[in-house]
């Protein structure tokens, strides 16, 4: 399997996505929704999609693509592309300028190769397995913070309030009387893509999908992160909660996320 050359397509299938997101930045004629009436979905979503999906199947036609709004295009399912055309949609609606196109490659089951673009601020994350990650071709590494107390943390809210928004503020509460600050951005892979460059120090989220996480998941592993669900098991994309951190915050991040009964 040659990395080099699906790493290659992969970063040139997000800079097209990225000139139509530029493109189409205060020039989107129709918002939809999705499952929720705040899950919104653009023309720029399924236009970025479209492009990411030709460019991979014109280059390797037999893989299997899971993009977030086409769902699933089989092929083999050893070569599987796992794409969010647009991460940050809220933003790109408001032309509030942080957003990203995330897209991940997994070999059997694993993720080899993950790439987040962040078009305005020209940014590109790349990690391949075994290999660390670069932000724009420079190698990063997680923060060095040993305390949450000394730490600036980042968040997500889910779509679907009604059962989540508990729990979700318990943790937040929880965070936000330990750390030195909390934020919001917007974009899970940028979230992630921040843990992994030390410019944030842990994010945690609770009811993301597999395009939000797996190309960030891998690129803050190879800066030195750990990555566990909310009870400390090794993360996988599939799995809707996500705790990513420096290594060093980690149990301590793990004890306040953890919702102890209170009666
Ligand atoms: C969303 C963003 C956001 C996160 C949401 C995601 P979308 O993705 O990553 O930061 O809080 O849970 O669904 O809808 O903009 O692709
Ligand atoms: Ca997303
Ligand atoms: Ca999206």
């Amino acid at each position: 399997m040659h990395l080099d050359r699906i790493r290659r397509v992969g970063i040139s299938a997000a800079y097209q996505a990225a000139g139509i997101l530029r493109s189409l930045m205060g020039n989107i004629s129709a918002i939809r929704t999705k499952k929720s009436a705040i899950d919104l979905v653009t023309e720029a979503d399924t236009r970025s999609e479209r492009a990411i999906v030709e460019t991979i199947r014109s280059r390797f036609p037999d893989h299997s693509i899971l993009g977030e709004e086409t769902g699933l295009q089989a092929g083999k399912s050893d070569c599987r592309w796992i794409v969010d055309p647009l991460d940050g949609t809220t933003n790109f609606a408001h032309q509030l300028g942080l957003f990203s196109i995330s897209i991940a490659f997994a070999l059997n089951g694993q993720v080899v190769i993950g790439i987040v673009l962040a078009p305005l601020a020209d940014e590109l994350f790349v990690a391949t397995a075994g290999e660390g990650a670069a932000l724009n071709g420079r190698p990063i590494r997680v923060s060095h913070s040993k305390r949450v107390s000394e730490s600036l943390l980042v968040t997500g809210f889910p779509y679907r309030l009604e059962a989540a928004v508990g729990p979700m503020l318990r943790r937040f509460s929880n965070c936000l009387y330990a750390a030195q600050g909390i934020r919001r951005l917007g974009s899970a892979a940028i979230d992630l893509c921040y843990v992994a460059c030390g410019r944030l120090d842990a994010f945690w989220e609770q009811d993301l999908s597999p395009w939000d996480t797996a190309a960030g998941m891998l690129i803050a592993k190879e800066a030195g992160a750990v990555v566990t669900d909310f009870k400390n098991r090794p993360f996988t994309p599939e799995n809707p909660e996500i705790l990513a951190s420096n290594g060093l915050i980690h149990s301590e991040m793990l004890s306040l996320l953890e919702l102890k009964d209170t009666l």
